[in-house]
């Protein structure tokens, strides 16, 4: 299993749903078995490190954030299973970069997996970069709750 979790800039959200993403994978024991990385629709912030604001908030929870921003390629769509939105723009974004009609049902949003708000009309992690630090928080609880549906999710396809 390959995902992929994009946001606009890769700098704040995807990389924090990639590391809790891998923090919860490396906890059940299925690190070999899912592969994770994220990506930004822009190239805005491209060889970046993680946003200082969210590496600190995810710290404080014991989730590390790794690695630099890359833009997302047309390979992407091949080598991923599930390509994951952080909002809805990113999603429309990522609708038009598909290369085909396959390429296109990856794409999902994240919080579709989050059993709790899988009904509600509003699906996005907003975005945090211009607000305040509480936003940082706003979206570690979106992602964490996205991120054990889509575990167990993962974990149900298995047995
Ligand atoms: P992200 O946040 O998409 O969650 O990484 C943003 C990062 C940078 C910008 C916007 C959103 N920006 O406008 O530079």
């Amino acid at each position: 299993m390959r995902i992929l979790f994009v946001c606009l800039g890769n700098i704040c959200r995807s990389p924090t749903a990639e590391g809790v993403m891998a923090r919860l994978v490396r906890d059940a024991g299925l690190d070999g078995e899912v592969v994770i990385d994220s990506a930004g629709t822009s190239g805005w912030h491209v060889g970046e490190p993680p946003d200082p604001r969210a590496a600190a908030a995810a710290r404080r929870r014991g989730t590390e954030l790794t690695g630099a921003a890359r833009q997302v390629r047309p390979e992407d769509f091949h080598e991923f299973d599930l390509i994951l939105a952080m909002d809805g723009s990113n999603l429309r974004d990522l609708h038009a970069m598909a290369p085909h009609p396959q390429a296109r049902e990856k794409v999902r949003l994240l919080r579709e997996f989050d059993p709790a708000s899988a009904d509600a009309g509003d699906l996005d992690v907003p975005d945090p970069y211009y607000g305040g630090p509480r936003g940082f928080d706003d979206v570690l609880d979106l992602v964490e709750a996205a991120c054990r549906g889509l575990l167990d999710e993962i974990r149900a396809a298995r047995a």
